[in-house]
């Protein structure tokens, strides 16, 4: 086994995904030229790494990752044992809060670290060896495909479903969510949602049916995998459709759709809408199992549900959800899922979600909307889409 990897973390420690980062580790084994390598990674709480700290370098407190190679003084690596790279999680997750990044991309990065001692380099020797040492980490994190991969800003689509709810509200004409997506598109929206619920609660057949004429951008189809629905998805041939589970009761989609539970049904909805060439997203928690689950269905995008990071009541709870939808998006795309988020994004946290490296696109609708009745839906619209695209 060229990677042993170790988790010794406390009981209420965040969650860490030890597929990925062995993946990783040995990814960069092979990037480094190690492939006969073996390398051992121990993930500790701050306690156990403050002892490792006072006992190998006579330090006080904890430290973010330490490196113990099986080589004897100096020189390059002979056998096959390269030794232990042993990281804090707690700091790393602190590390990774403050630099607004993921945990696992933190992670990745004091990983490549404490590989690159045990392959003899070291920072503390020389301002020249620290350079090579910086350089050759970057080179890694980019070869790892951590560096901002998509290469383009994430996108804004929103959703007109609220202008549907008005509309239906006298039972009358408008307002249209035709015109309101026409000019969402003109503040720069690049995309337009729609659910057309099996109750047409909000959105009609004949939104949908105008709206593919009229979207330039892509128009997105929100439903949930009932027979009827399929059926107008299959006829009207939207860009793209994103399965969520529904309930007549609710006032809002609620969680994220089972697809580990009903893996197969799923798959065979995907599988028609791949027969009339329609992408299909589905909208999950961020949850491990249901990405797994959605990658084995077939599935092109997934979207990651934000609603519990939007609705957490204080700081650290949503530190934690949002460490949870990062994470999701990071397994999907590893996994080689194109990544979308959504659901209770506002001006306050969208831009944190935007800002991963992994998400391509905000699916928006509420706060949107809400702010247009007081400043206007262009001006709504073009706020959104300058917090989307921003880069933290
Ligand atoms: N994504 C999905 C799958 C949804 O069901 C909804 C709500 O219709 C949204 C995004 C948008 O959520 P919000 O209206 O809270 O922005």
């Amino acid at each position: 086994m060229p990677v042993l990897l170790t988790a010794d973390l406390p009981a209420d420690s965040v969650p860490v995904n030890t597929h990925l980062l062995r993946r990783r580790a040995e990814r960069l084994l092979e990037l480094t030229g190690q492939q006969a390598g073996e390398l051992s990674v121990i993930l500790l709480g701050d306690g156990r790494m403050a002892e490792l700290n006072r006992a190998y370098r006579q330090k006080k407190g904890s430290t973010n990752v330490l490196a113990f190679a099986m080589r004897e003084g100096e020189g390059p690596v002979t056998g096959p044992l390269l030794g232990d790279v042993v990281i804090s999680v707690e700091t790393a997750v602190r590390e990774a809060r403050r630099e607004g990044i993921s945990l696992h991309r933190r992670l990745t990065v004091l990983l490549i670290h404490g590989l690159l001692h045990l392959l003899g380099f070291d920072h503390e020797r020389s301002e020249a060896e620290a350079e090579a040492m910086e350089a050759r980490e970057r080179e890694l994190l980019t070869l790892l495909h951590c560096e901002r991969r998509r290469g383009t800003m994430t996108k804004l689509a929103i959703n007109v479903d609220h202008v549907a709810t008005l509309r239906q509200a006298r039972g009358i004409v408008e307002p249209d969510p035709v015109q309101a997506a026409a000019i969402c598109e003109l503040a720069g929206a690049e995309g337009i949602v729609v659910h057309l619920r099996e109750d047409r609660r909000h959105i009609q057949d004949r939104d949908v049916r105008l709206l593919r004429q009229t979207v330039k951008t892509k128009l997105n189809l929100e439903m949930a995998a009932a027979e009827e629905i399929i059926a107008i998805a299959i006829e009207v041939r939207p860009d793209m459709v994103t399965l969520v589970p529904e309930k007549r009761q609710e006032l809002t989609t609620e969680g994220g759709l089972n697809v580990a539970g009903q893996q197969k049904k799923i798959a065979q909805v995907i599988g028609r809408m791949r027969g009339a060439s329609i992408p299909v997203s589905l909208f999950v928690d961020p949850d491990s199992r249901q990405i797994k689950a959605a990658r084995e269905a077939g599935a092109t995008f997934v979207e990651i549900h934000t609603g519990r990071y939007c609705d957490a009541r204080t700081e650290e709870e949503r530190d934690t959800e949002f460490a949870l939808v990062a994470q999701a998006a990071e397994e999907a795309y590893e996994a080689g899922l194109r990544v979308n988020a959504g659901h209770g994004l506002n001006y306050l946290t969208a831009a944190r979600v935007a800002a991963l490296e992994t998400i391509e696109e905000l699916s928006i609708g509420h706060a949107v909307m809400a702010r247009a009745i007081l400043v206007g839906l262009d001006k709504a619209v073009r706020e959104m889409a300058a917090l989307a695209r921003q880069k933290q």
